[in-house]
């Protein structure tokens, strides 16, 4: 939910530091800060809001010295204001911390009462006394270890010390952080994508672990003080600069870039020469699976409830989509031979995790799709497939829910063909249809300025509603989603035969209402929900591949997205709702990239 860096140099690190914030900003931004060690003193920089503000300040008043640490705060603890933002200082050290401290209250009790106060509201500040307090009668490493015993929760830590101002100190419990190697420099940082622009080794903490950073070496720890060693990956060569181009915001880039990642995606797995979808050493014989559980959270959640559909529908297994923080608490009935897929863009997020955590301790296979491939999920599942989708950075969701959709889909007719499920020539045209979808997808992203005309319909609506059916309705959860998180208009995702059940109450005489409607075996009953939205002042905007000209008269607005197979419209169905959420949120001048309250890799529960 927050981001770390901590760089120790041969030269100044302040800009260093300042420039992978930026690239962290998107996990929290509400502040910001910085610590570095300069003539023997700790020198503590920091403020609320985005990280140009730290820059302004900094500008003003540099922030000298060649080792550091910095932090971007999503706020858990405490208000989101200068005090509050990270790092916590004593006159011997800075920490900045990821995560959560879940014995914050009975730590602060602990030393109020051994005489130290506290500055802030954090539970972080709490890392910072007592870190102080072991170093009296401790030796730095002693110091480290006992503090993260007495911790309760999840972390990622970077911390500097007055006295020792050669080194960096990392460590991890339940929150990422990563180790990058410089010449003459090495970095600690919450995901590799803030240190990519600064090295291309990276190794990663695993829970319970710490190190400490030298510019010439790194040395690693384990939850004994044993000194450890850690693999060195190469990071992968993809486009890893993301960049808006001629975008306005990384939003628009992502959803238009969703044809090309597509295809990207499908040409990873299908042999277009033999159409074969290539993925082999699935963790259990797909033969032998019992059952399929699907696991995410919000849009990636959505993604695993529209895989339920297809799995139901080519195969002859049973499957289950759970909501991640609900999967981890639950009295789950492992099975041997269940399969448990975890849907994950940042590979990071803390309930997911948690749950994939579960499934492990229970012996179970599990699977991570994910966008991160060095990231903890993916470090974790048995197998993974990756969605190729490169660096998703808008907080909102889009070619990374596509591309987490493509991988579930061809999972999905891969083993309903290995278990006999569907048969060659089926299994072939379905293969063949998905090879059309990336010009397709190319077809109704040329579409959006007719969603730019509706878009205001919705800018003064109370709420708003969602609807669908069959392959449809995880495509209005994940509309209504999108409407709320970009727009923070209220918005609802309905199984359109439920609004009769009592959500039919909402509608009012012009409220907008975004009706779902391919020409599948449910159209005709979507539209008589439909017509009962209409006879009751509902606006409504219909989503449909239907040319017919019928039923116009009361249709507000009616967007077209191209005939194909049915099994994936949802795919381009997702276009129009990804712009709706995007055009009304410009309407609103609300933050497209950054919307309020939210981070993109949500690591704490
Ligand atoms: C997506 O639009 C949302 N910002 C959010 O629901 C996101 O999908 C969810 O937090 C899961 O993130 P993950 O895919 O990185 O696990």
């Amino acid at each position: 939910m927050c981001g770390i860096i901590g760089i120790v140099s041969n030269k100044s690190v302040s800009a260093s530091i300042i420039g992978a914030l930026k690239k962290l900003e998107y996990r929290g931004y509400d502040s910001a800060g910085i610590s570095t060690i300069s003539n023997g003193q700790i020198n503590e920089q920091k403020c609320s809001g985005r990280v140009d503000n730290l820059e302004k300040i900094l500008f003003q008043n540099p922030s000298r010295g060649d080792l550091g640490i910095g932090h971007v705060r999503w706020a858990t603890h405490g208000i989101p204001n200068q005090i509050n933002a990270h790092p916590h200082s004593s006159d011997v050290v800075s920490v900045v911390h990821n995560g959560i401290i879940e014995n914050s209250d009975q730590l602060r009790k602990e030393y109020k009462e051994k005489g130290y106060t506290f500055k802030s509201q954090t539970d972080t500040e709490v890392i910072t006394i007592m870190l102080t307090d072991f170093l009296k009668k401790n030796h730095l490493i002693d110091c480290i270890h006992k503090t993260l015993e007495k911790l309760e929760g999840s972390f990622a830590l970077g911390v500097i010390f007055k006295d020792f101002d050669n080194l960096v100190v990392g460590a991890r419990r339940g929150s990422p952080l990563a180790v990058g190697y410089g010449h003459n420099e090495n970095f600690i940082g919450s995901d590799s994508y803030a240190l990519k622009s600064m090295t291309n080794k990276i190794s990663y903490l695993d829970d319970g672990d710490f190190c400490i950073l030298y510019k010439e070496k790194v040395e690693f720890y384990n939850l004994d003080k044993k000194k450890i060693n850690k693999e060195i990956f190469e990071l992968s060569s993809e486009d890893n600069t993301a960049e808006k181009g001629d975008y306005r915001d990384f939003m628009s880039k992502e959803i238009n870039e969703q044809s090309v990642t597509t295809k990207k995606c499908i040409n990873e797995y299908l042999d277009k020469s033999r159409n074969e979808i290539n993925i082999y050493n699935l963790p259990i014989d797909p033969s032998k699976i019992n059952k399929i559980r699907l696991i995410a959270c919000g849009t990636a959640y959505h993604s695993c409830l529209m895989a339920k559909y297809w799995i139901e529908e080519f195969t002859s297994l049973d499957v289950e989509a759970d909501i991640a923080s609900e999967f981890r608490y639950r009295k789950i009935k492992f099975n041997s031979n269940d399969l448990y897929i975890f849907v994950s863009q940042s590979g990071e997020t803390a309930d997911t995790y948690a749950a994939l955590e579960k499934c492990k301790k229970n012996q179970v296979k599990t699977c991570g799709i994910v966008n991160v491939v060095e990231s903890s999920i993916a470090r974790m599942a048995d197998f993974v497939l990756p969605i190729h989708a490169g660096p998703e950075i808008g907080v909102a969701s889009t070619k990374a829910f596509i591309g987490q959709l493509i991988v579930l889909y061809l999972l999905t007719l891969k083993i309903s063909k290995e278990r006999g499920d569907i048969n060659t020539e089926e299994y072939l045209k379905l293969v063949l249809d998905l090879k059309k979808l990336p010009e397709l997808i190319e077809e109704t992203l040329n579409k959006q300025n007719d969603i730019q005309l509706i878009a205001r319909d919705f800018i003064k609506a109370k709420g708003t509603m969602y609807l669908g059916r069959g392959y449809s309705y995880p495509i209005a959860m994940e509309g209504a989603l999108k409407l709320k998180e970009l727009s923070y208009i209220h918005a609802e995702g309905y199984a359109a035969g439920e609004m009769k059940h009592g959500p039919l109450a909402l509608i009012e005489d012009g409220m907008p209402v975004v009706v779902l409607a391919p020409k599948d075996r449910f159209f005709e009953k979507t539209i008589s929900n439909m017509q009962e939205v209409i006879a009751r002042g509902g606006k409504v905007l219909m989503i449909t591949d239907d040319t017919s000209e019928t039923m116009n008269e009361n249709i507000r607005f009616k967007f077209q997205i191209p005939k194909t197979n049915s099994s994936i419209n949802s795919f381009l169905l997702t276009i129009p709702i990804q712009f709706l959420a995007y055009h009304v949120a410009l309407l609103k001048n609300c933050d497209i990239d950054k919307p309020r309250n939210l981070a993109k890799s949500v690591t704490v529960e």
